[in-house]
């Protein structure tokens, strides 16, 4: 749950406001986003790695794509994180907030001329080149804007980690980066350090997402310190900084632990010493870009029950199907990477005995599944509240129409009145985009 939920007398309350009050408002489903909770953690993040990595420099970038609203990019902004952006959107989005260019960073496998445009004339504070063409498509637009473009490169180290498959980035077969093994990294370092419009600032790598185990990280920040010893010895270039990326995992239910950032960053401070005192290269600056772990605690998904229906099983038990106002359409996860949630009834207390049962949604998918396995009290029936927690990373922002449901809202609470900082669409808004 957020840092600043509680429950009073069987009701919900996060920043001290009753969910049933939240639900008449705004109303289900809504993501509830918990304000302090958000910048308290991205201060955190933030800290522990200045801490760990000191004297070394450290900035931290949120990653917009885990959820990105101008009041978001603002929040974090103010707890002294960068924003990490991927998309013309999410730049323009970040922009509009107010952000400084040079606070942003822009990835993507296929940036387009636009979004190197776009970064190019905002001042961008550096742009993570992702393959071999993109360096010189960069460095055109950089000279035919007269300036110099500060660039990163996006390293594939070959160190396999993550939750999925789908979400896992370092190993070879597959799109992102520029290979370590096969020499390319090395290669477009060399091109860009011999480009008199590309500005080399370091080298990049991200492994994946969900990662519980941090040992990883260090493997791909060795293999980095190694290609920046090597680019140095090569060219005389010694690359100023490494950003080792984000995808910090996170507990999604009560059997699950998140990431311990403090241990996590001290143990890979430690590592990049000592491979730095090993390769004899003094200390880069340092960078990262967590997303999940900054946004996904901190908001809930509220829910409205609709339809309870209990199925006789082969083994003879039986399951309760529970079906909310949402679905697919605002969380995909379950249904594209097998992820876990969990899910309480928030609304009124209940001594009924707890019985299996399966959350699902409102879409036309048998797919359709919020919650595989949870226990929830036998009396649930329509109507109820159910609040699923951890929602914040990759809800929202992967959210989409399906069966022309409109998308919900982000409700921010502890920050002055309740209030949208996403509003609820509606149908309206989809039938504007139909022109019939
Ligand atoms: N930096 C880069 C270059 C990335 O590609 C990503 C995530 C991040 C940072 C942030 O990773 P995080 O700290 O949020 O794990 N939709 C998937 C996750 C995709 C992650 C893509 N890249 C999910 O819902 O699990």
């Amino acid at each position: 749950w957020p840092e600043n939920t509680d429950v009073h007398d069987g009701v919900l309350h996060v920043n001290e406001i009753p969910v049933t009050e939240l639900a008449a408002g705004f109303g289900t489903p809504a993501y509830l986003l918990d304000v302090p909770g958000l910048r308290s953690r991205a201060a955190r993040y933030r800290r522990a790695f200045e801490e760990a990595f000191a004297p070394a420099q450290v900035s931290v970038y949120y990653a917009g794509k885990a959820f990105l609203s101008r009041a978001v990019a603002r929040w974090v902004r103010d707890e002294g994180l960068r924003i990490d952006t991927a998309s013309a959107g999410e730049l323009a989005t970040a922009l509009a907030a107010g952000i400084d260019g040079a606070e942003i960073g822009l990835h993507g496998n296929n940036k387009s001329v636009e979004e190197i445009d776009l970064a190019l004339e905002n001042g961008i504070g550096r742009l993570v080149i992702d393959s071999l063409p993109e360096i010189d498509l960069v460095a055109a637009r950089a000279a035919a804007r007269g300036q110099r473009a500060p660039v990163m490169v996006r390293v594939t180290t070959g160190v396999h980690a993550g939750g999925h498959d789908f979400i896992a980035t370092a190993h070879e077969d597959q799109k992102f980066g520029l290979s370590l093994a096969s020499g390319a990294a090395l290669q477009a370092l060399e091109q860009i350090v011999a480009n008199e419009h590309l500005e080399l600032l370091g080298l990049h790598s991200h492994i994946g997402s969900q990662i519980l185990d941090p040992d990883g990280f260090a493997a791909a920040a060795a293999a980095l310190l190694g290609l920046r010893a090597t680019l140095a010895e090569r060219t005389g270039h010694l690359a100023a900084e490494l950003d080792l990326g984000g995808g910090y995992g996170i507990a999604y239910t009560p059997q699950e632990q998140a990431v311990d950032i403090e241990a996590l960053a001290a143990s890979l401070a430690q590592a990049c010493r000592r491979e730095c005192e090993r390769l004899g290269t003094p200390q880069p600056d340092y960078s990262f870009e967590p997303g999940r772990a900054i946004v996904g605690p901190s908001m809930v998904t509220l829910y409205r029950v609709g339809t309870v229906k209990p199925v006789e099983l082969e083994d003879g038990g039986s399951r309760l199907y529970v079906s909310v106002d949402g679905g697919m359409s605002d969380n995909i996860r379950p249904a594209l990477y097998g992820a876990d949630y969990h899910a309480e009834l928030a609304g009124r207390t209940s001594s009924a005995d707890p019985v299996p049962a399966r959350v699902v949604g409102k879409h036309c998918e048998s797919g359709d599944i919020v919650i595989r396995d949870v226990s929830l009290p036998g009396d649930i029936a329509a109507g109820d509240l159910l609040a699923v927690p951890a929602t914040g990373a990759y809800g929202r922002s992967m959210a989409s129409q399906y069966n022309l449901v409109p998308r919900p809202p982000v409700v921010a609470l502890g920050d002055g009145a309740p209030r949208e900082i996403v509003r609820r669409e509606t149908v309206d808004d989809l039938l504007a985009l139909d022109l019939g």
